[in-house]
């Protein structure tokens, strides 16, 4: 008998976007890159960040990293109320950003960007990880041999073949989004911890004995985006109650639209 699956998935996105950060309750704001003119936001960005958006090889990559972020200082700006340009981020040692001083424990967020699209999670009072990824065609046996638990590829072996991309991409993502939640990324080891596969379950994740330090609770929910895209948000269990979903529109921003 399959439990419910409906609290745990998010799948309606909203045009209204919130005035203020609302305790107990996560946001996850919706970017479509190529609407949002980089010349018109990425002035946002620290002289830092400019320097690593002229790194970038690819100009897909350089927008979606220069946009994702100014929307992240815009975004955090509005909630904190503080000037979205005079926002400092620090991080930790496996490169998980988060805000500077006072305003870290009033904001926790993470982003992700894939393709034409990035995820950005703000909550308060807790940590979570978020992960986009643009489903491509990949030898997806070959990688879960490489990437994932035993049985994550027990399980995924077991799928038909017209499964196969999404439950890869499901326990891609939900591993990925819980290995940013814990801020480790791929220092983390993939192999000792099993995410379930099944999208008419509740997720689950499995901790193994030798990572338990870690075994603190957590809550896996699926994001529902667009087509040929796959997300996941990891978050400690029963730290939110709710979970809004907005997307993100560059003219609704009061400081925008004040310069
Ligand atoms: N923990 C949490 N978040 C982190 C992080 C960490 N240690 N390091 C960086 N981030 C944040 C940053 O905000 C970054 O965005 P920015 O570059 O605009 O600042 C964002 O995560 C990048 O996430 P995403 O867009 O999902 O990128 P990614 O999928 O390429 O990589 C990591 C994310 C953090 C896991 C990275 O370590 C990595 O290289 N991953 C490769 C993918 C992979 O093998 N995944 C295994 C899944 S089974
Ligand atoms: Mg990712």
């Amino acid at each position: 008998m399959f439990q419910k699956k409906k609290e745990h998935t998010v799948s309606e996105w909203t045009n209204d976007p919130p005035k203020e950060l609302v305790p107990g309750c996560l946001d996850i704001w919706r970017i479509h890159i190529p609407s949002i003119p980089v010349g018109e936001i990425e002035f946002l960005l620290s002289a830092q960040e400019k320097s690593r958006t002229e790194k970038y090889k690819f100009d897909n990559d350089r927008s979606s990293y220069a946009v994702s972020r100014s929307a992240l200082r815009l975004i955090l700006g509005k909630y904190l109320k503080e000037n979205p340009q005079k926002l400092n981020f620090s991080y930790n040692s496996y490169g998980k950003p988060a805000l500077d001083s006072l305003l870290k424990r009033k904001s926790h967020f993470n982003v992700s960007h894939s393709g034409e699209f990035a995820l950005i999670a703000i909550g308060p009072d807790a940590e979570m990880g978020i992960d986009i990824e643009l489903m491509r065609e990949l030898d997806y046996l070959g990688l879960a041999e490489h990437f994932f638990s035993f049985r994550e590829q027990t399980e995924i072996k077991r799928l038909g073949s017209e499964f196969l991309k999404k439950g890869f991409y499901t326990v891609w993502t939900r591993k990925e989004a819980f290995i940013k939640a814990i801020g480790m990324g791929l220092s983390f080891p993939l192999k000792e911890f099993d995410v379930s596969i099944n999208l008419r379950e509740i997720p689950q994740i499995r901790i193994h004995k030798s990572q338990s330090v870690f075994d603190t609770g957590w809550e896996i929910h699926d994001i529902v985006t667009e087509n040929q895209y796959c997300a996941s948000l990891v978050i400690p269990d029963n730290k939110f109650t709710k979970i809004r979903a907005f997307n993100f529109n560059l003219k609704q921003f009061e400081y925008i639209k004040a310069i």
